[in-house]
């Protein structure tokens, strides 16, 4: 049986601009993100500062706008001067949230080097479980302060006397969830992100704030947290985050592939509490979604265990996802997801950029490879530009144990007025059947095919190794014609991108 779904759209028919900031990545100091990811000295394509140019590069042509940092649950244990001046002064420390050691050898001014060579924007969190007001203002005056105070004058004596000027600042991380150091109640962090937020407000530094929504959106708390956090932070705030893991269910893949499903709903659900409360305060100002923690979590491989014992080790081997063909294609509609909400999702940081859940992968002094869901997020980077058009899906649904009904066929366009590119990016979630796909192009005038291609393999399974780093790849999508619109056909378990042009 083949499926057919259409796509309508139009080039007037607008949801908001493509933002960079979607496409943002995050790098936690837990298991090997850090330490044998992002910086591993003595490797043999380690630069001067100890950063790994082979994940440069890969950074770069994954096309990551902006990076979180340095944490994650690690950030709520963390003392942020530890990670910087003299290497033979910094101190090494249990890190409470991962039960590693932590050398602290990279800091925030190895990150800051790093982020330049990687061409990205960073995101800076601030320590609100054990830490608070004081530790956050210090933290910015190192960073933003120009030269002339105490700690300002210590970035420059350690190298660096131009301020970083980072914009984008969390107010914590996860302080809703049990697990987090110094996890409070939703009031209690809310008086103290709004206060933090006042004071580094004061700094007179350009600064776009962050508060922590839910950790998940089945938390039990998930609504009322963020109503709270709302009422008393929203004239201090730009953005509320939030974070959503979609482990691979090997069971149940059907729900698997439809978890955009869900995260559309998430999206919404925040939207709406976000709105009740501007409706309530009386405000004109919206506040924002930071979508700063989201993935699929694979269920392939050996990820390693998180260390429990009476070791603590240094950069452990845990986390580590291998992803499939078919995370790929969840991937791929996560980000249709985050891009057809673009009038909402300022900001957006899949997690984490390597080895831990990573699209990167590498080896203690040895490779580095693309794993198979660096591939959607790096062709949606590169070719989703202008504004992002509303679209009316017409499609086939099943009905998923964990997100009620699906529709086979999910979708986004993105449309560039100046170059007049079309870049159509859609997936079909059926797991045995082809779908037809018909895509009427009205209002665009005239249309030439650029490039179609797809990730689709036989095996939804097959995963990249360092052995085998190109199994998992984008591949042509045969078989696209433009008469009457774009109409082709998209093999089961399929994410693809067709780019049109106009004709000059
Ligand atoms: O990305 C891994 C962890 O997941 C982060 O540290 C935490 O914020 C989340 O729960």
């Amino acid at each position: 049986m083949t499926l057919h779904g259409t796509i309508d759209l139009h080039p007037a028919h607008r949801v908001g601009p493509v933002r960079r900031r979607t496409f943002g990545s995050f790098v936690e100091h837990m298991a090997r993100c850090v330490y044998t990811g992002i910086y591993e000295p003595g490797h043999p394509a380690a630069d001067a500062d100890g950063l790994r140019t082979d994940v440069l590069e890969l950074t770069r042509e994954l096309g990551v706008s902006s990076v979180r940092y340095p944490g994650g649950n690690f950030v709520s244990g963390y003392r942020w001067e530890d990670g910087v001046g003299p290497l033979v002064e910094r101190p090494r420390r249990q890190d409470l949230a991962w039960h590693s050691t932590e050398t602290n050898a990279f800091g925030l001014d190895e990150f800051m080097t790093w982020a330049a060579k990687a061409d990205v924007e960073p995101m800076y969190a601030v320590n609100l479980g054990t830490r608070g007001v004081q530790e956050a203002l210090d933290v910015l005056e190192y960073a933003n302060a120009p030269v002339g105070t105490e700690l300002a004058d210590r970035r420059a004596a350690n190298g660096h006397p131009e301020p970083y000027g980072i914009r984008m600042w969390c107010l914590g991380n996860e302080m809703d969830g049990p697990w987090q150091l110094g996890h409070r109640p939703a009031e209690a962090y809310a008086e103290l992100a709004a206060g933090t937020a006042r004071a580094m407000r004061r700094t007179g530094s350009e600064l776009e704030l962050v508060a922590c929504g839910s950790s998940f959106p089945s938390m039990p708390t998930f609504g009322t947290w963020e109503q709270a956090v709302l009422e008393a932070c929203y004239d201090e705030i730009d953005m509320l985050s939030a974070h959503v893991y979609y482990p691979a269910d090997r069971e149940d893949p059907a729900s698997y592939l439809a978890s955009a499903v869900d995260m559309d709903a998430y999206i919404e659900a925040v939207v709406a509490t976000s709105d009740h409360v501007r409706a309530v305060l009386k405000r004109d100002r919206r506040i924002m979604i930071s979508f700063d923690e989201w993935n699929v979590a694979a269920s392939g491989g050996d990820p390693g265990a998180e260390p429990t014992g009476d070791d603590w080790p240094e950069a452990p081997r845990f986390a580590e996802s291998t992803y499939t063909a078919q995370d790929a294609v969840v991937v791929g509609s996560l980000l249709i997801s985050l891009l057809r909400h673009t009038d909402r999702v300022a900001s957006a940081s899949q997690a984490q950029l390597v080895n831990v859940l990573g699209p990167i992968r590498t080896e203690p002094g040895g490779r580095a490879w693309r794993q198979s869901i660096f591939h959607p997020f790096a062709l949606t980077s590169r070719y989703a530009r202008g504004q992002v058009l509303r679209t009316a899906i017409g499609s086939p649904s099943v009905e998923t144990t964990k997100h009620g009904s699906a529709p086979l066929l999910d979708a986004v366009a993105t449309w560039d007025d100046d170059a007049g590119d079309l870049t159509v990016l859609a997936v079909n979630r059926s797991l045995t059947e082809p779908l037809e796909l018909s895509v009427p192009l009205t209002g665009f005038g005239d249309l030439e095919l650029v490039e179609a291609v797809m990730l689709h393999e036989e095996d939804p399974l097959a995963v990249n190794t360092a052995d085998d780093p190109e199994r998992v790849a984008p591949r042509p999508l045969e078989g696209v014609h433009l008469r009457n619109g774009l109409t082709t056909t998209l093999p089961p378990i399929s994410w693809a991108m067709a780019r049109l042009r106009t004709r000059k």
